[in-house]
This record gives C-alpha cells, sequence and structure tokens, in this order.
C-alpha cells in the first residue's frame, strides 16, 4: 500500500484527501529533523511538504521507495531537484492557490510603507500621537514596476492598476503585446524599468539569475525615493546594497516579507534600519491559500500514487 509522509503543518482538508483515499496510508509527523526525514523516507511513496522540509541531495539520495514529493505552494527551492532528477522522484507544486494571497500581502505591504502604518501604529500603543512625523505618500498616479510577470505578478498589476497606479513591467517570457493586455506598459529590461518607478516589486523564483537582480548598481539606477517591495525570495534584492541604500536615503523605504536565510540572523541589519519593513513570509500565510495548496498537493499525491497521473 503507498504510504505519505506529510513533515510540514498541512491544512486539515489536504490531509482528509489523503485519509480518505482508499489505498493510501497517511502518516503526519512534522516533528523531523533532517537525518529523520532521510530515515522515515525509506519507508514511504511520497512526501507532502510545504517550505519548512529541506529535501537537500542528502536526504534524497539514496531512497529506493520514495516516488513523489508534492510541494504545498510555488517555490521548489527547498528540493534539490538534480538529485530527484537523477533518483526518478516526481517533484510536483502547487502554483495557483497562493497567487491571490501573495498579491495581497505586496498590496498591503505597499500602502503600509506609504503611510507609516506600523511605526505610527506603534507610537501610538506607546502613548504617542505625531501626525505631522507620519505624513504619508499617495499611491494613485505613481508608477509601479513589477519585475516578473506571472501568476503573482499579474494578480498585483490588476490590483494596482484598481488602485489608479501607472504599470510598468518586465518579465523575459512575455511580450510587450500580452503585457498591455494586461494593462501594463512593458520595459524591454529591469534597467530600463528600475529609473522609471516610484515603487518596485519582484516576483521572479530565485535563479541564478535572479539572485542579486536589484544590486547597489541597479539601485544607483533608480529614482530618489523609490520604495521596494520582495514578497518572492530572499535574496532577489541584495541586502546589503538595500540597508546602505535605506541608510543614505535612496530608498524611501523597503518591505521584505522573504529573506536570504530564513528566519534572518537575529543581528540582520535589515532590522535596525527603521523605514525596512519586515514581515515572517506571511504571503501565503492566509487559511483560504493554505485549504487551496493543501487540497491541490493532496490530490496530486493522490493522482500520482493511485492513477500514475
Ligand atoms: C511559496 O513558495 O509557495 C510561498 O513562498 C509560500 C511558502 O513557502 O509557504
Amino acid at each position: 500500500m503507498p504510504r505519505v509522509l506529510i513533515s510540514d503543518k498541512l491544512s486539515p482538508a489536504g490531509i482528509e484527501i489523503l485519509e480518505k483515499t482508499p489505498g493510501i496510508e497517511v502518516v503526519v509527523n512534522t516533528d523531523l529533523s533532517p537525518e529523520q526525514v532521510r530515515e522515515e523516507l525509506k519507508n514511504f511513496d511520497g512526501i507532502i511538504i510545504r517550505s519548512g522540509t529541506k529535501l537537500t541531495a542528502e536526504v534524497l539520495d539514496g531512497q529506493p521507495r520514495l516516488k513523489a514529493v508534492a510541494r504545498a505552494g510555488v517555490g521548489v527551492d527547498n528540493v534539490d531537484l538534480p538529485t530527484a532528477t537523477r533518483q526518478g522522484i516526481v517533484v510536483m507544486n502547487t502554483p495557483a492557490g497562493n497567487t491571490i494571497s501573495t498579491a495581497e500581502q505586496t498590496l498591503a505591504l505597499m500602502y503600509a510603507m506609504s503611510r507609516n502604518t506600523v511605526p505610527a501604529a506603534t507610537t501610538m500603543k506607546g502613548g504617542g500621537w505625531d501626525r505631522k512625523k507620519f505624513t504619508g505618500s499617495q499611491m494613485a498616479g505613481k508608477t509601479l514596476g513589477i519585475i516578473g510577470l506571472g501568476r503573482i505578478g499579474l494578480a498585483v498589476a490588476k490590483r494596482a492598476i484598481a488602485m489608479e497606479m501607472n504599470v510598468i513591467g518586465y518579465d523575459p517570457f512575455l511580450t510587450a503585446e500580452k503585457a498591455a493586455e494586461h494593462g501594463i506598459e512593458f520595459c524591454s529590461n529591469v534597467a530600463d524599468l528600475v529609473p522609471q518607478a516610484d515603487y518596485i516589486t519582484v516576483h521572479t523564483p530565485l535563479t541564478d539569475e535572479t539572485r542579486g537582480l536589484i544590486d547597489a548598481e541597479m539601485l544607483e539606477k533608480a529614482k530618489p525615493g523609490v520604495r521596494l517591495v520582495n514578497c518572492a525570495r530572499g535574496g532577489i534584492i541584495d541586502e546589503d546594497a538595500l540597508a546602505d541604500a535605506l541608510e543614505s536615503g535612496k530608498v524611501a523605504a523597503a518591505a521584505l516579507d522573504v529573506f536570504t536565510s530564513e528566519p534572518p540572523p537575529e543581528d540582520f541589519r535589515l532590522r535596525t534600519i527603521d523605514n525596512a519593513l519586515l514581515t515572517p513570509h506571511l504571503g501565503a500565510s492566509t487559511d483560504e491559500a493554505q485549504e487551496l495548496v493543501a487540497l491541490e498537493a493532496a490530490e496530486l499525491m493522490v493522482g500520482y500514487l493511485t492513477r500514475g497521473e
């Protein structure tokens, strides 16, 4: 009988699908060290993970029984794909379920940065009342530059257009015509987009091409007072270069939901910079998104293990 291990916290709706599938045995154990995952996997045909479980080469290597990995979420950067491929292990993800929640988190952070919501609220909780200090910046009429026009980038664009922003975008896999259909003015590269934008948000995977895409040189090209958001993957915006640009005032504010190392170290430089708004990777953390990705991951796993599809 195929056995499936769930090693990260998964919405109950997804677990239920597996439990109700005749002929599949499901085990939930979200407390395993990498060594324990490696040991456990010897007795499983499939594993469902979120971002917590790291399926490194060491974990995946020499797993004779494991046939499938389902990632409840978009990014598969916590799975060593070359090793999985070499071992004949199928890796599936759920690219659609998080889209709206991550787009909403992007906009929430843009609004919060523009209106100084977090420092203003913190001041009030401390007994203060300072209206002048927290004067903000209106978003309507401003230009938003979106780097990466996949599902999430396009969902952000749609919402930003409704907020009366001018939206420009870049994506190596999209044509100017397709972008125009979504109301986006297409830029032919990142260096062309950056100097035009009042806000820049990145929605690409982390690859060798996108690591450090927004670095010191690119920030140099940006408008003074630009605001940046990263709800995609840590490291697309170079964290040190960003800290320098925030301190110099070149970047007015930045909101990061994702980090090169998660969690970032206690002495992480951006923690000490006032106009850096940091949240702990919450883009997909809504009840709705978690239910959708759990259902999709469970269905993919059942389909693969019972019907080979
Ligand atoms: C994803 O890749 O789906 C998101 O970053 C959310 C997550 O990692 O859970």
